[in-house]
């Protein structure tokens, strides 16, 4: 097979990002698994040579490795992706390489929990100030930030209450003063949001959720939009010895070959589940960003091109024992804290939910679902039934 001279959709790229790996055996679809801790040198003088092209030890990755890192570059438009051992192993490492002693940062309030625990726990110990702001606080940013803010970390939208930060206006005002700025993009996959062409420094992936697939793999990445940027997070990944395992990245890589396939069936499902479940008296809300009553409907029109299958929905107020009673009766639907795998899953969030921005008000109980490859009408008679517990 000669390679595509200019490949242009989406998934033509996705197909055949980083296809071909040096040394490969002409006739494999798909860059083997190197696995190796010890790389062998011809002779003494090339231990130290260090040499770009020169492979030295397999912490620092093999094909393998670097196929992954090349297709999620491509994917993110970033000009160098560095690999890590989980999705929120890939959160820390961007917020430590870019942490200074003494400096100020600013994080969206509705970032991923454990995210949050890290700066509470291990930047503040560092002698880091954390403070959180409105996720819809969009040019507002400006009044918080302070002459030693260091970062500025988003998540868009938040992966349980569903608020899309302004990018843009967020970059922008970052950028004038010389501030990095770090997107967890793992809602929109890399596939439907590219937060590095607006100018924001690093998009961070869980890649655990929609590119690899099928909820048998942790992985993360984060990407970066300029070469600085890139060198400074593999230099911070290198001195802490940060590494992947190449059997971890060759399923990863996999997974990414059929994510816009994936997303397709997903978006689709999931805003058809939304839709009815907006009709539904049971419910109070439905947080997904592409039903035009979302607080931010105007927002992600503007800066995504789809939506993937993570949404929320707030019930009108019932008991915990209900709530309980309700996620149990739904037989389709896997009790489970990830998402983005090709089966469905649910869980309750309020228990998950810490806020200190004020911005969010717990109205009613929320309920997250992360939509499969189920059929969509299938997923709705199974709720539909497990709904009839809440009367
Ligand atoms: C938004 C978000 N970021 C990061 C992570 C962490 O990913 P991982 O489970 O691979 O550490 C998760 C996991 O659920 C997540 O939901």
């Amino acid at each position: 097979m000669s390679a595509p001279q200019t490949p242009k959709g989406p998934n033509t790229r996705l197909v055949h990002a980083a296809r071909r790996v040096k040394g490969m055996a002409k006739d494999l679809v798909n860059p083997p698994v190197e696995r190796a801790s010890t790389i062998l040198f011809e002779r003494a003088e090339d231990l130290y040579a260090r040499r770009p092209e020169q492979r030295y030890y397999g912490r620092y990755g093999t094909a393998t490795q670097s196929a992954l890192c090349d297709a999620i570059s491509d994917l993110e438009g970033a000009a160098g992706t560095v690999l890590a051992p989980s999705g929120l192993a890939a959160c820390t490492l961007a917020l430590s390489a870019v942490s200074k002693p003494g400096g100020h940062m600013l994080i969206t309030d509705s970032v991923y929990g454990p995210t949050r625990n890290f700066c509470d726990q291990i930047l503040t110990s560092r002698g880091l100030e954390i403070e959180y702001f409105d996720p819809r606080a969009g040019a507002d940013l400006q009044s918080q930030i302070r002459d030693n803010t260091c970062a500025i970390f988003l998540e868009s939208p938040g992966s349980l209450t569903l608020e899309i930060n302004d990018l843009p206006a967020i970059a922008a005002l970052a950028q004038a003063r010389g501030i990095p700025t770090l997107v967890d993009n793992t809602w929109a996959a890399g596939w439907f949001l590219k937060p590095l062409e607006m100018g924001i420094d690093y998009s961070i992936q869980a890649a655990t959720k929609y590119h690899t697939g099928h909820s048998d793999v942790l992985m993360g990445a984060v990407a970066s939009r300029d070469k600085a940027g890139a060198e400074l997070m593999h230099q911070y990944a290198f001195l802490n010895g940060n590494t992947v395992s190449p059997d971890d990245a060759y399923l990863t890589l996999r997974g990414m070959r059929t994510m816009g396939v994936r997303l397709a069936h997903q978006q689709q499902s999931a805003l058809r589940i939304a839709q009815w479940l907006s009709g539904r008296d049971e419910v109070m809300r439905v947080l997904h960003p592409a039903l035009p009553e979302h607080p931010d409907h105007e927002l992600w029109k503007r800066d995504f091109t789809g939506a993937s299958g993570l949404f929320s929905i707030v019930l009108n107020p019932v008991s915990p024992e209900k709530v309980h009673d309700f996620v149990n009766a739904l037989s389709l639907f896997g009790i489970g804290f990830s998402w983005g795998g090709f089966e469905s899953l649910v869980i309750h969030c309020d228990p998950q939910i810490k806020r200190t921005a004020g911005s969010w008000d717990a109205a009613g109980p929320l309920v997250r679902f992360s939509i499969g490859l189920e059929d969509a009408d299938d997923l709705i008679a199974d709720i539909e039934a497990a709904l009839a517990v809440l009367k």
